[in-house]
């Protein structure tokens, strides 16, 4: 049995860092599904034809890491089709050995309930937007603005909003350096792996 690891939040907690980290740490294959609604909204035209056709190399594309991508991916990612077309690619990437870490909005509550380990990262929502500021080179005001947009529609929509599962473990990262949010996630997943 593969080893999964979910990761959930809001935009710009720390997420695909921690992510990022735990795959190389672990040695795991790593996804984040942000880039596939992204991807979806950067082909343009209808959102679930094109959710259906979705390629891998589509996801490559260096436009999809900009905040106008972040806002057409949150509204494209209300639409339950679109969801649905993106399941059978997720629980095959998550199916991989030796194990997964997919981060996202909805893997620990939809796309993998039974993962070996959950976290639920969060972060203020004046730290999360003076991130993606200084990654994008923008204005911190005007990215907390948009970042209360997309979170209060990914939270609000009927089709898998975004919430922590019952059994997810919350990560603050607030006021942690990313080697102690790491360190953290590392810990949570360790204690997993030597409870199975
Ligand atoms: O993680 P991100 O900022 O790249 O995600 C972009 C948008 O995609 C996000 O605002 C909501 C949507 N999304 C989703 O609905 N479900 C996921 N598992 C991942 C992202």
């Amino acid at each position: 049995m593969p080893f999964i690891i979910a990761i959930d939040g809001p935009a710009a907690a720390g997420k695909g860092t921690i992510a990022r980290a735990l795959a190389a740490h672990f040695g795991f294959h790593h996804l984040d599904t942000g880039l596939l609604y992204r991807a979806i909204g950067a082909k343009g035209g209808d959102p679930v034809a094109a959710a259906r056709s979705l390629q891998p190399g589509d996801l490559d594309r260096p436009d999809l890491r900009s905040a106008e991508a972040g806002q057409a991916a949150s509204r494209i990612a209300a639409l339950p089709e679109v969801r649905a077309a993106l399941v059978d690619f997720q629980h095959r990437f998550a199916a991989q050995e030796p194990g997964a870490v997919l981060d996202g909005r909805d893997i620990g509550t939809v796309i993998c309930p039974d993962a070996a380990v959950k976290l639920f990262v969060t972060a203020s929502d004046q730290v999360r937007a003076q991130r993606r500021a200084a990654e994008l080179g923008a204005d911190a005001d005007e990215m907390l603005i948009q970042l209360q947009e997309r979170d209060r529609r990914d939270r609000d929509r009927a089709a898998a909003p975004l919430k922590p599962a019952p059994d997810a473990v919350l990560l603050d990262t607030s006021h942690l350096t990313i080697a102690e949010a790491i360190a953290r996630a590392i810990a949570q997943v360790e204690k997993a792996r030597t409870a199975v």
